[in-house]
């Protein structure tokens, strides 16, 4: 990334942090000017997001370790599952929160992480300016009680398959019946819900569904 860019980077991190917070549509201008190649670092030096710490001990064995969410990925996502301000957000296994940051950013939605290693959720500090719109929790996301049962859509980045998995949409299926919610994917195929619908538009590696009770 040239200075060039390090510069808009940092002049839209003040802006986000003081009172010229830009627009979903402004910051989504701003990102799509930025050359395609050059996203990734671009968004990390916004948030300020410059060292990831190690995956430790706490990641539960058969979870996927922290590998952050591409940036177009996350786009494709906002724009499938037409995710607005009036979202809640659950982004199920955070990391450091640098999708669930993007995902505010790009949408005005709140946004709430789950993360169950503890020392990403420290990492996630930097991203204090931008509560309380961005709050990352720590906790496994497999357990209800930990799983923001207001959220409206549901985002996960392959945090975990198999077993974990089936046991998430279990847990939110009691809720896809009382209301209407989404699950937005990455490189994650879900095993069959008669409860969820497939929306069109995605591609690649991103896949959207709608819970039955969806309009
Ligand atoms: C592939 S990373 C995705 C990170 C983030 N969503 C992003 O896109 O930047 C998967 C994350 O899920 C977390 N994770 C794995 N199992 C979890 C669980 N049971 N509860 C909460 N988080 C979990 C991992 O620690 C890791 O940070």
């Amino acid at each position: 990334m040239n200075a060039t860019l390090r510069e808009r980077a940092a002049a839209l991190r003040q802006a986000i942090s003081g009172a010229a917070r830009p627009s979903p549509a402004g910051f989504r201008a701003a990102l799509d000017s930025v050359p395609f190649a050059d996203r990734d670092a671009w968004v990390d030096a916004v948030l300020g997001l410059t060292s990831i710490p190690d995956d430790g001990p706490d990641l539960p064995s058969g979870c996927v370790p922290y590998l952050p969410c591409p940036v177009a990925a996350v786009q494709e996502a906002v724009d499938v599952a037409r995710i607005t301000a009036a979202d809640v957000v659950v982004d199920v296994g955070a990391g450091v929160g640098r999708a669930a940051a993007l995902l505010h950013l790009l949408t005005g939605a709140r946004v709430i992480g789950l993360e169950v290693q503890r020392e990403l959720v420290e990492a996630a500090r930097s991203l204090e300016f931008l509560h309380p719109a961005v709050a990352i929790i720590h906790g496994d996301a497999t357990a209800l009680e930990a799983l923001a049962p207001g959220g409206t859509l549901y985002f996960l980045y392959c945090p975990f398959s198999g077993a974990r998995l089936a046991r998430l949409l279990d847990e939110l299926e009691p809720l896809a019946l009382r209301r209407p919610l989404r699950l937005a994917c990455v490189d994650l195929p879900l095993p069959p819900r008669p409860w969820l619908t497939p929306v069109d538009g995605a591609s690649g590696a991103v896949t959207v569904f709608t819970s039955a009770a969806s309009s």
